[in-house]
């Protein structure tokens, strides 16, 4: 949710800022602006602030021709909470008198009672946003109290409500950037003379790989060439440098058209570092590093609750099936965003599972310090290192898939079902749930899903065809059971996000309890009907689809005659453990969701509507 870039230090701060941005767009694309300081000649010039709705590109055009001159700036991509997606809208927001300037990730809870005490001291808003009332709240305290910048940064946060990541620049001092964060991420790049902010490293790594993570309720105060942080209650903390490692190329396209179809053919190798030094199944030999101490506690548990949203909610859900049968442990998935709202019974000896790419889910995040209040040991499965769930957690694996920047995730999804069956098989080792022969096949199995992934990817052109027939589909359902099931849920939400067309994922069998009266010649059905205990009973529904005129795109275990007799198109998989059938599987519904979506001319990295870091409830 909105991203946001600043920088100060000896280089063309413009420049520097809108390549930034489009880094981030990510996270937001709603609007984007820039507030530029000449430091030369600030008293005359001010700070020029200059914003448009739509993307960097957008804003790019806008700059054309205009003075850009800067070596100090602030930037910001918006995905809309409080305000249309308009010009006004969009950040960076000044003070009344356009000495300061405020760019913000994240919601402020309390802005109306801010507002309203503001209007009433004759304050007037430029825009509906609660970003605004904030820049316009700290102008308000520096003139009351006098005090400095830094002093009204601090004093307006103490009476803030809510999640923030900010970073103020104001025309009174051209060296000076002040940032703070609570709840939305914020990275500090330190170079010589120069520093940077951002939502995540991205836009930092090609000019240094030092970085401060800065942490809730901290300020970071840049100032004639020195980083200073404090904490809200003003005392001084001394900033933790460490290195980043993320190179460039990770973040950038190489040569794919979409990053999305990048990330998807990247899962050979982003499932192969999943497993990096944790699984050598010729020794019999696993282990996760980040879960060692908790090994013990997570054998001996009596119960496990996931966390997630959208696809991690998915994963979590194929981890169900998978703790259960491997290490009978009863598994509860729940959404992030009700089970933070509810008053949860959670027992001694339970263990929590927060699963996010981002790391950043405002509603897991909450979801985890519910948890966390009822004594419950947190677990945490992120992509994102350093992420603020990450942080959160006890404990945790991360699923060291790389950045994802498409905004449907892809790549993340099967890393985190890898991460969790190594987890699960772990558990079950440890507990004695299953054999040492049965763990040492799943673990040599494991081993060779990279090499199957690569073989379902080859077959992208057969996958191509079938989404060239129904690119112009109004509605698709899709069916799968046991753990297809969330396989056929994360194949409708791929589709929903990236096409815009209507999708439904079900169990198989429970499409007669009412999505059947769906079914007629213009459904296109896609089922999951690969070679596993559940493979007759699929065959069933599909006669029962087939019997209604629907169309039935089945993805099929290779060499499967009896389903490609019945269907209209089959996609060839290949067999592997059921346990493990997930990973192989997702990847057609993947490159058929993508394939239909750049057929309809979507925009597939970046939907309307959706964000890739949801930092907002
Ligand atoms: C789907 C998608 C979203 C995310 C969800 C959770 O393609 O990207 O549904 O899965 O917003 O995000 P994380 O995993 O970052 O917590």
């Amino acid at each position: 949710m909105c991203g946001i870039v600043a920088y100060v230090g000896y280089r063309e701060a413009a420049p520097l800022i809108l390549k930034g941005l489009k880094r981030l767009e990510y996270r937001g694309y709603d609007s984007a602006g820039v507030a530029l300081l000449d430091a030369e000649n600030a008293g005359q010039t001010g700070l020029r602030v200059y914003k448009k709705k739509g993307k960097v590109a957008d804003l790019e055009n806008e700059l054309a021709g205009k003075e850009l001159n800067a070596n100090i700036g602030i930037g910001h991509t918006r995905w809309a909470t409080h305000g249309a997606p308009n010009d006004v809208n969009a950040h960076p927001h000044e003070s009344h008198d356009r000495k300061l300037a405020i760019i913000h990730n994240g919601i402020i809870e309390n802005y109306a009672a801010i507002k309203q005490n503001l209007l009433r001291k004759g304050h007037v808003f430029r825009s509906e946003t609660d970003s605004e009332v904030l820049i316009q709240f700290i102008e308000d305290i520096r003139k009351e109290t006098g005090s400095s910048l830094e002093e009204a940064v601090r004093q307006a946060l103490q009476e803030v409500v809510g999640a923030y990541a900010i970073v103020v620049i104001s025309e009174d001092d051209p060296t000076q950037l002040i940032a703070a964060r609570k709840g939305s991420p914020l990275v500090i790049g330190v170079g010589e003379n120069e520093y940077f902010f951002a939502s995540d490293a991205t836009p930092i790594i090609e000019y240094t790989k030092d970085v401060v993570y800065l942490n809730d309720l901290e300020i970071a105060v840049v100032r004639a060439g020195e980083l200073k942080v404090i904490t809200l209650d003003n005392t001084q903390t001394t900033p933790y440098i460490q290195k980043v490692e993320l190179e460039l190329e990770a973040i950038e396209k190489g040569g794919f058209e979409h990053f999305m179809l990048k990330e998807i053919f990247e899962q050979p190798r982003s499932i192969a570092d999943s497993m990096r030094g944790r699984v050598r199944a010729d020794e019999g030999h696993l282990q996760l590093g980040g879960l060692r101490d908790y090994l013990d506690q997570l054998a001996a548990s009596k119960r496990i609750i996931i966390v997630g949203c959208g696809t991690s909610w998915h994963a979590g859900l194929v981890a169900e099936y998978i703790f259960e049968e491997l290490a009978r442990i009863p598994v509860e998935v729940e959404y992030a965003s009700e089970f933070r709202y509810r008053n949860p019974i959670i027992a001694e000896r339970d263990i929590v599972i927060a699963i996010s790419q981002s790391g950043e889910t405002a509603d897991t995040l909450a979801a985890i310090e519910l948890a966390k209040s009822k004594g419950a040991t947190i677990f945490g499965v992120c992509n994102v290192v350093g992420s603020s769930i990450a942080r959160a957690t006890h404990a945790g694996a991360y699923t060291h898939a790389g950045p994802e920047i498409g905004v449907a995730s892809t790549k993340a999804f099967t890393a985190q079902v890898t991460v969790l069956t190594l987890i699960a098989l772990e558990a079950a080792h440890k507990k004695g749930t299953i054999s040492d022969a049965v763990f040492r096949q799943l673990l040599a199995e494991m081993e060779q899903i990279p090499l199957l992934v690569d073989k379902v990817l080859q077959n992208a052109e057969k996958v191509k065809e079938i989404a060239y027939i129904f690119t112009y589909a109004r509605n698709f359902i899709y069916l799968g059971r046991g753990l297809n099931f969330p396989v056929a849920l994360e194949g409708a939400l791929k589709l929903k996000e990236i096409s815009y067309i209507h999708a439904e994922g079900y169990p198989a069998a429970e499409m007669k309890h009412g999505p059947i009266a769906l079914i007629d010649e213009d459904m296109p059905v896609v089922v999951i009907a690969t070679k596993d205990s559940s493979y007759e009973k699929v065959v069933s529904n599909i006669q029962e689809v087939k019997a209604r005129k629907g169309r039935v795109i089945a993805v099929v275990t290779e060499g499967d005659t009896q389903i490609r007799e019945m269907v209209d198109f089959v996609i060839e998989i290949p067999p592997i453990h059921d346990m493990l059938m997930p990973l192989i599987s997702v990847i057609p519904l993947q490159l058929l969701s993508y394939y239909i979506a750049v057929m309809r001319g979507r925009n597939v990295d970046q939907p309307r509507n959706l964000a890739k870091s949801v930092t907002v409830e």
